[in-house]
């Protein structure tokens, strides 16, 4: 989609027009007709109350637009981002009913402090981007022509407003980058796992750093065992395609000695391996096997956000490493009870074949702090069902061992509204993963607090390097659809790491 800033929106004819209005601009129209700025065009909003969610369509008898919806921000004092956000998926969402390919949208006339006109016009953009989104690579039987809305134009009613265009544009044109890197993210964890498999990703990876001239660097099997990745191997042993580790640079501040890394899950099928998923009453429709292709939502989402950071060209210096492969079944399949070594030389005793995204992201890890340095490490990975009983499709869990960097990706969180919270990595839970015959266990000898103990894992690979785990196996793909992001695959992750290196502060 194309996203155009357009300083006087009702100079031009439109098909569609989006007007958000607050309660408070609502009432002051039930009784006078609602007289948009700049033209004769007058529309009637009688019933129209303007809370959030509230929506009305009308045809106005002159003027440029021969369509104009009305959606709701609510009280003008509970306005944020996300009320705008989900008030312009509202209006696109009408738009592709009516089979629109291009609309306008009317910015939100706001006087509150809340939201700053650059940051009304960019959730005005997500909503709008993000919402129009569909997967319908699939689709034939009934597929028409109709492919969604194509172009946006963003501006405002009122022309004597006094505007910086070309910041107001800046913002749209980085808008547009992050939601295009966020549905790539989606369209990756949408496709069919024996297409999107760790050849895809290998694949993906070298034409983005090709075209926004990342450093790309892929470690094949051969090198995989040269360099001792046990714990990738172990879990790729039954696959077909083999494994690959992927490793992704972008240098965007050179005089900066600071460098960030994104590591991300790459199970591009999770079957559970030997503990194959069985079906059970505990577990929630669309979080079984049958879903499990998006296992790899991690990944696509870090190497995404990292394309998107080279995009904006941000001044921030970021890798991102991505280990790929399947945990399937074959009769070459790691067992449970296996003792197996791994990149960091410590042993890991298979407690459960399903345990496989702690075993990659160890390798992984390891592999990061000795070789690539990063001053941080932000993990993403659809990890433990604990964490989906813990906070639903709605937030995703948090785990670190440096306050200070949790404490701004938490931030970023609520800013982008994927939110993240935080858990204790409390000693406990590190004891509990103790094995009697290795250095560690894959799964708590508890059984209980799965987030923690899979945290708990990971934290033993990352040493001193400061590192916040996200746990996004909730988010990341959905069942019911919450306004702007679909059901299925949401890359999820995307605009929380953009957002978080464009704000990092370093310690
Ligand atoms: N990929 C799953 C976690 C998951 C569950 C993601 C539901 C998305 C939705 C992970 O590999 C897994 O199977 N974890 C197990 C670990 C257990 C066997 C110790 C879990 O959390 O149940
Ligand atoms: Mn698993
Ligand atoms: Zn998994």
């Amino acid at each position: 989609m194309n996203l155009y800033f357009d300083s006087h929106i009702l100079s031009k004819e439109s098909g569609f027009l989006i007007v958000p209005l607050t309660q408070e601009q609502a009432g002051a129209h039930k009784e006078k007709p609602f007289h948009l700025e700049g033209s004769s065009i007058q529309v009637e909003l009688h019933d129209f109350s303007g809370e959030a969610g509230a929506a009305t369509l009308v045809y106005p008898l002159e003027g440029p637009c021969t369509r104009v919806f009305a959606v709701g921000l609510g009280a003008e004092k509970d306005v944020d981002a996300e009320r705008v956000r989900r008030a312009f998926d509202a209006g696109v969402k009408k738009a592709r009913e009516l089979k629109q390919s291009t609309i306008s949208c009317a910015l939100p006339d706001l006087n509150s402090k809340a939201i700053s006109m650059e940051d009304s016009l960019k959730a005005a953009g997500e909503g709008v981007y993000l919402g129009n989104y569909l997967f319908t690579k699939y689709k034939r039987a009934g597929k028409d022509r109709y492919v969604g809305v194509g172009q946006a134009y963003f501006g405002f009613l009122d022309a004597n407003r006094k505007l910086s265009v070309h910041a107001l544009e800046t913002v749209l044109h980085e808008t547009g980058i992050v939601c295009e890197n966020v549905c790539r993210a989606r369209d990756w964890v949408n496709e069919n796992a024996d297409v999107a498999n760790s050849l895809f990703f290998e694949k993906q990876a070298r034409g983005l750093a090709q075209k926004n001239k990342l450093r790309c660097t892929v470690f094949n099997e051969k090198q995989l065992k040269r360099m001792g990745f046990h714990m990738i191997l172990a879990v790729a042993k039954a696959a077909q395609v083999p494994p690959r580790l992927i490793i992704l640079e972008y240098k965007g501040n050179p005089k900066s000695s600071k460098r960030m890394a994104f590591v991300g899950k790459g199970i591009t099928f999770d079957s559970g391996g030997l503990n194959l998923k069985v079906a059970s009453p505990a577990t929630p429709p669309g979080f079984g096997i049958e879903a499990m292709k998006s296992d790899m939502a991690g990944a696509a989402s870090c190497v995404c956000a990292l394309n998107a950071l080279a995009e904006l060209k941000a001044k921030v210096n970021a890798v991102a490493v991505i280990p790929v492969c399947e945990n399937i079944i074959d009769a070459k399949s790691y067992k449970p009870g296996d003792v197996i070594d791994s990149f960091a030389r410590k042993t890991v005793e298979i407690g459960n074949t399903d345990a496989e995204g702690r075993l990659v992201l160890g390798d992984a890890l390891a592999y990061t702090v000795a070789h690539l340095k990063p001053s941080l490490i932000v993990d993403l990975a659809t990890l433990t069902g604990s964490c989906v009983n813990t906070f639903g499709p709605w937030v995703s869990g948090l785990a670190s061992n440096d306050s200070f960097y949790a404490r701004q990706v938490f931030e970023s969180g609520q800013r982008t509204f994927e939110r993240v919270w935080e858990l204790p990595l409390y000693q406990e839970y590190a004891d509990d993963i103790k094995s009697d015959y290795a250095d560690l266990k894959n799964m708590g000898n508890s059984k209980m607090a799965g987030m923690l103990t899979a945290s708990a894992f990971l934290g033993a690979f990352v040493g001193d390097t400061s590192w916040v785990h996200v746990d996004i196996a909730g988010p990341a793909f959905l069942q019911t659809p919450q306004a702007y992001i679909p059901k299925g695959g949401t890359g999820v992750g995307v605009r929380l790491l953009v957002d978080f290196a464009v704000h990092a502060a370093w310690k």
